[in-house]
């Protein structure tokens, strides 16, 4: 496995990479988990070269989140990688990536808007950047992203369709804990109290995604299963029917820590939760 810190040394590895063979690749801020790996695993499975790119990306954090603090386990990271099947590893400075005469930005700007995009101005703007420069310097012909961040995904396979991108976007399910808790690189800044109420997200959400399913009126399932996190000290942002990509999507702090889940919701010949509120919000 080589690692490679500025773009131009990586483009020159990438020129070495035989025509005839699929490049797939993984970005990621690091702080690796088992459900890194299993994106890591995937593409290693489904192409001849597997490219994991770590960088935390100061343009997706706001000025009061934790870019700072966000962990940085770097050995441990290469350790998993290489278990993964990872052939090159490309690690850039936040220098090398974005000198100070740095000036574009790409931005999708109708499925960034709600959810995460109406709490976090300016974090997908952040995103859809980091990710573009990133296949630029990487040319995949796979990304895969994790559900677990559903509508990063949709809004990445929207700036990949609008740009003619040349590759394909792969979504690969969330990774939970025994306890329904989704894989996160933030759940290590838990308390072991915290850690002890975090399954209440995906419990509720697949509850409310049964009762919806059950015929209930998806607003009010909504609201109580709202009102049922903050009864046990989560501050909810948002818990909503997301239609753009199926999901019941929520985040919430659980002390200083964000978490953010979603569970899909397929829609049957008995309950269209689309047709049940046509609004894009419940
Ligand atoms: O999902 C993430 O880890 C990040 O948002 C990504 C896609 C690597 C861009 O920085």
């Amino acid at each position: 496995m080589v690692i490679l810190q500025t773009p131009k040394q990586f483009q020159q590895y990438r020129r070495t990479i035989p025509h005839g063979q699929s490049v797939g690749f993984v970005p990621t801020m690091g702080a690796l988990h088992a459900g890194h790996a299993e994106l890591l695993k995937r593409s290693a499975a489904e192409n001849q070269v597997t490219i994991l790119s770590i960088f935390v990306n100061p343009k997706q954090f706001g000025p009061r989140e934790d870019f700072q603090k966000y962990p940085r386990p770097f050995e441990a990271d290469l350790d998993i990688a290489e278990a993964c099947g990872v052939s090159a590893v490309f690690s850039p400075s936040v220098a090398d990536f974005y000198p100070d005469s740095f000036s574009t930005y790409v931005e999708e700007n109708a499925l960034s808007k709600p959810l995460c995009g109406a709490f976090r101005p300016g974090h997908f703007r952040g995103v859809t950047t980091v990710v573009l420069k990133l296949f630029n310097v990487v040319r995949p012909n796979r990304a895969y992203f994790g559900l677990k961040d559903a509508q990063q995904f949709f809004v990445i396979k929207k700036m990949v369709e609008d740009l003619n991108l040349d590759l394909e976007i792969k979504g690969v399910p969330t990774v939970r804990e025994n306890d329904g808790v989704a894989l996160s690189s933030r759940n290590r800044y838990l308390s072991s109290e915290e850690r002890e109420r975090a399954p209440m997200i995906f419990k509720t959400l697949t509850r409310a995604r049964d009762q919806i399913l059950s015929g209930a009126d998806p607003a009010k399932v909504c609201c109580e299963q709202i009102a049922v996190l903050e009864q046990n000290g989560f501050r909810v942002q948002y818990f909503e029917y997301w239609p753009q990509g199926r999901v019941l999507a929520a985040a919430a702090y659980l002390g200083i820590t964000r978490l953010i889940d979603n569970v899909l919701i397929e829609t049957t010949k008995q309950t269209r939760v689309s047709e049940a509120s046509p609004e894009s919000t419940i």
